[in-house]
């Protein structure tokens, strides 16, 4: 057993669905085999993502009680202004009803065709927004050289930044954004020192530096608990050190908001954010609520107040930790070190055989669910690949990877005993595992709705 235990105990429960093997393989088919299509009623442990997941605490629940649904100035906007503010140090607060609102408003009043965003990775709703204004999204993570390990794998590449800014397109930048952690690459953290530096370098070329704060406190434990500079300071204290690196932020409260609905954009500089409620008004709603009832922003006030409690972080980060070593003794090769929202496989090295285009990480994640109605998501050529303009195979995606998401205080390590049973299982049959190719996609996200068929031999014979 592992040796850390979750910093809760329950008091509401819900029943978890056990879909036999007949019922999964007939969902996948009508599903088009693709996991975001099959019924959550037919998923036994749902790994599919972290945001707006979360289960509430009692305190959160209660205080949904005590929402205020004025239209203008509700007393639950103030609570959760406060709340927001006292974290972060940003005095203009808009709340919005998830992630990706923030990012289109605050993204479509900085952004323009022709002009930049640099991040050190986007997440794939992020360059959505960025490419829908007509910019260009670049992405400078750190680089990893084959066989190391990087306490700060999250960060952005200094130099690749600094030659990128005091170059021929420096003037074309418009803002450089921190994801942290960074979920596109691997969940890693983002130290305060690469922030500092890369405030330094936006300071000096006149560029707003942004934060997508979506799990701003797990970043922050993971500062605390690998950079020995930080090892006194508490997740609060390292998130505020952060926040105070940068001119504003966004970010889904999906995530560490540990509430099921709800986002925000918060700024130093009142004249955006006077363009952002602008906007907010057109698409969201009144700037006092952004889409969300009064009750929510009373959860999340109260969320963002959890999310920073060390044991709960300890808890988070050690149970991923432990998931990430029984996937690995279970034959699975395991992106290290772990971080606190997922642990990453990478799927390319376990099926080498099956080339990007056939979608290894997607055929690994159907196998999962065959296997035991486990739902994971792929980050692999069907959600960073792109068609080839020239007809060709797939552009390939620069890795292969699978993500098993931990949604906050749900599952306990027994359920995630379960899962790494199951991948334990699939990783002892890979060769028997074959491609998929797209049959239909649409959109620049289109892992969401795009339908697949299995490659090599026919369906029924396709385990
Ligand atoms: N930024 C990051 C880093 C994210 O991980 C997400 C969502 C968003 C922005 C968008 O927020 O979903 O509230 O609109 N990530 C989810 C995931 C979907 O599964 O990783 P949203």
């Amino acid at each position: 057993m592992p040796s850390f235990m979750e910093p809760f105990r329950i008091k509401a429960v819900e029943p978890i669905p056990f879909p036999t093997p007949g019922e999964r393989r007939e969902a996948l088919e009508a599903a088009g085999y693709n996991l975001f299509r099959v019924p959550a009623r037919l998923i036994t442990i749902d790994l599919l993502t972290d945001s707006g997941t979360s289960a509430m605490s009692a305190a959160q629940w209660s205080a949904l009680v005590s929402g205020d649904e004025s239209y203008a100035g509700a007393r639950s906007f103030e609570r959760f202004e406060r709340v927001v503010t006292e974290l972060t140090g940003f005095g203009e607060v808009l709340p919005v009803h998830q992630g990706r609102a923030a990012e289109r408003i605050l993204l479509h009043g900085l952004l323009r065709p022709g002009r930049l965003c640099v991040a050190n990775t986007h997440f794939d709703s992020t360059r959505a927004s960025v490419l829908a204004t007509g910019a260009e999204a670049v992405d400078l993570p750190v680089p990893v050289p084959a066989g190391t390990v990087l306490p700060f794998g999250g960060n952005i590449d200094l130099t690749a930044l600094e030659h990128l800014l005091s170059g021929p397109d420096g003037g074309r930048v418009a803002c450089v954004v921190l994801t942290v952690t960074n979920n596109a690459n691997g969940g890693q953290p983002v130290s305060l020192e690469n922030a500092a530096q890369t405030r330094r370098l936006c300071r000096r070329h006149g560029v707003p530096l942004l934060l997508d704060a979506s799990r701003f406190a797990e970043n922050a434990y993971l500062v605390g608990t690998r950079s020995p500079a930080h090892a006194g300071a508490t997740p609060r204290e390292l998130a505020r050190a952060m926040f105070d690196l940068a001119d504003g932020c966004w970010a889904s409260l999906k995530k560490d908001g540990v509430a099921n609905i709800g986002g925000l954009i918060a700024l130093r500089d009142p004249e955006l954010a006077r363009r952002c409620a602008d906007q907010l008004i057109e698409t969201e709603g009144f700037p006092t609520y952004g889409g969300l009832a009064g009750r929510d922003l009373d959860a999340l006030a109260q969320g963002l107040l959890e999310v920073t409690d060390p044991a709960y972080l300890r808890y988070r980060a050690e149970s991923a930790g432990w998931f990430a070593e029984r996937l690995e003794r279970a034959g699975l090769p395991v992106v290290r070190p772990a971080g606190c929202h997922a642990v990453y496989v990478d799927a390319g090295r376990l099926l080498g055989h099956i080339p990007p285009h056939e979608l290894p990480a997607t055929a690994f994640a159907i196998e999962l669910y065959l296997a035991g109605a486990v739902r994971v998501t792929e980050l692999g050529t069907l959600v960073f690949g792109r068609p080839d303009p020239a007809g060709g195979p797939d552009l390939p995606a620069p890795s292969e990877l699978v993500r098993f998401a931990l949604p906050r205080r749900v599952y306990t390590s027994n359920h995630l005993e379960y899962a790494a049973e199951v991948a334990g299982e699939v990783a002892a049959k890979v060769s028997a595992i074959r491609g998929y190719r797209i049959t239909e996609q649409t959109g620049a996200l289109r892992q969401f709705a795009a339908t697949l068929a299995p490659l090599g031999g026919t369906e029924s014979g396709h385990s």
